[in-house]
């Protein structure tokens, strides 16, 4: 058998109890592990073989997700698909995945723009795809002239309304259909609030370390971040009274700590508001995976402590169902409604109507709170696996951090490495990580990797992973 890319590769069985998508990586990992294929040959093209042999484009692309994602494949942009550069034929047959295996990675993602550990993807496997085609196809068929036209600038009022009673019954928010505003994002959310509420030169408090883009976006807009530290409990409120204590806004992630997935406790909360009430300042709440908590149920959100009116809530679709979706939302204050209705006229150009259609019968339907429980329980469960497995071999080189919840580990490096260093390696290798150096502000000496497991299915999987990690510790 050949599969370099200017020969031909043999016929599939159609017989065999293996489905063509796992037939096709068998040959590609067996081509590997003999030789045949060697690190930096390229191989064909998903469209390529996707013509060669007949089959549907998307269970070429299955098979060569797997492969990117268990580290056997590459795609280099324009200069191909290539075999992962430094892939032992040794690595390749002992990172065999086994037969009962699931498909770790989605069917219809392009290779190229996943690596084992890439940050801030939910399960991409675990999509409920033939739903979300069904409600698809339904909310295409039932498309009427007003559904053609430009769509609200505060969102479709169906899925505001049904946002508002998800977050009621899910988070603790009490607002309604008109306090919800439809967003393309987190940034979105910020830009938009920042219109509304503040002006260059306001200094607002950001967490210590934290989500980059929070203080890029801030800094593009003339603000002034005020880097607060954060410890076992969250932002810690008494330094931010000291560092700024007339502050105009704080943004915080109190669910789970973006990056350190730690909450933020209660009295910090009750501070929190309590400055904000008195000061009259803004609390800006993150709340981007608070639903993924694995040690108790989620905590209700900040937002549904807010008795002044103090709290701008950002809510995502980017981790519970999915980032290309380009879907988040807003809940501003009953008394702020009118301001951002005003804004919105300005900045916003709404977003997609059927996209928003589809999610709406999502969640009414039921299927967004289902599909939120077994997220919760799978990523307890991938957790639990990529954990074992990278401790398994690193233990020597690393410490995770135990989490109440999250969707991505934090492996502290032992000794005096440098995690920046460690990422331009791991990334040279097709591996993704981040450096827990690039989201602080100044220097404290942590130095860890941020690596997502949502999509690492198994312990052996991610002992692989980990294999490769050893060498370039
Ligand atoms: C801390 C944090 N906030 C918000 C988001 C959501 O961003 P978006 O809605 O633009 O996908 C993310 C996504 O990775 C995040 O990590």
């Amino acid at each position: 058998m050949n599969v370099t890319r200017n020969s031909r590769m043999s016929p599939l069985d159609p017989t065999a109890a293996e489905p063509f998508y796992r037939q096709i990586y068998d040959r590609f990992r067996s081509a590997i592990a003999n030789g045949l294929l060697k690190p930096g040959d390229r191989i064909p093209s998903a469209r390529a073989l996707t013509k060669e042999l007949g089959l549907a484009r998307g269970t070429i692309e299955t098979a060569y997700s797997l492969l990117a994602a268990e580290g056997y494949i590459q795609a280099r942009g324009q200069a191909g698909t290539i075999v992962t550069p430094g892939l032992t034929p040794q690595i390749a047959k002992a990172s065999a995945a086994p037969r009962t295996e699931r498909v770790a990675v989605a069917s219809d993602f392009r290779p190229d723009s996943i690596l084992p550990f890439q940050m801030g993807l939910p399960a991409l496997d675990a999509f409920p795809r033939k739903i979300w085609a069904r409600l698809g196809a339904r909310c295409m068929r039932s498309m009427q002239p007003s559904d053609m036209v430009h769509p609200s600038v505060f969102g479709l009022y169906g899925l505001r309304a049904a946002i508002a009673t998800y977050l009621q019954v899910s988070r603790g928010i009490d607002c309604s259909a008109s306090q919800v505003f439809v967003t393309s994002g987190y940034r979105h959310t910020l830009e938009l609030i920042a219109h509304a509420l503040f002006k260059p030169g306001d200094r607002v408090w950001i967490e210590n370390p934290g989500y980059p883009p929070t203080r890029d976006l801030l800094g593009l807009m003339h603000m002034t971040s005020v880097p607060v530290p954060v410890d076992a409990d969250g932002m810690i409120v008494s330094e931010g009274l000291k560092l700024a204590p007339r502050a105009r806004a704080a943004v915080v992630t109190p669910g789970h700590q973006s990056p350190l997935c730690v909450s933020l406790s209660l009295p910090r909360r009750l501070a929190l508001l309590d400055w904000a009430a008195r000061n009259q300042g803004w609390i800006i709440e993150d709340d981007y995976d608070g639903e993924y908590r694995y040690v108790s149920r989620p905590l209700p959100a900040l937002k549904s402590l807010d008795r002044d009116g103090r709290v701008l809530y950002a809510g995502t679709f980017s981790k519970v169902l999915l980032p290309a979706l380009r879907l988040a939302y807003l809940v501003v204050p009953q008394e702020q409604v009118q301001r951002f209705e005003d804004v919105s006229r300005t900045f916003v150009g709404g977003s997609p109507q059927l996209t928003q259609a589809i999610v709406t019968a999502f969640i009414t339907e039921g299927h967004f709170a289902r599909h939120i429980q077994r997220m919760r329980k799978l990523y307890a469960e991938r957790r639990e696996a990529t954990a074992a497995g990278l401790e398994s071999v690193l233990h020597k080189h690393i410490r995770i951090d135990p989490q109440p919840g999250g969707m991505h580990l934090i492996l502290r490096l032992k000794g005096r490495r440098s995690d920046r260093r460690l990422v331009a390696r791991m990334w040279d290798e097709g591996l993704y990580a981040e450096a827990l150096t690039d989201w602080m502000v100044g220097s404290s000496g942590a130095s860890a990797l941020l690596l997502n497991f949502t999509n690492i299915s198994t312990q052996r999987g991610a002992e692989t992973l980990g294999n490769r990690i050893l060498k370039l510790v």
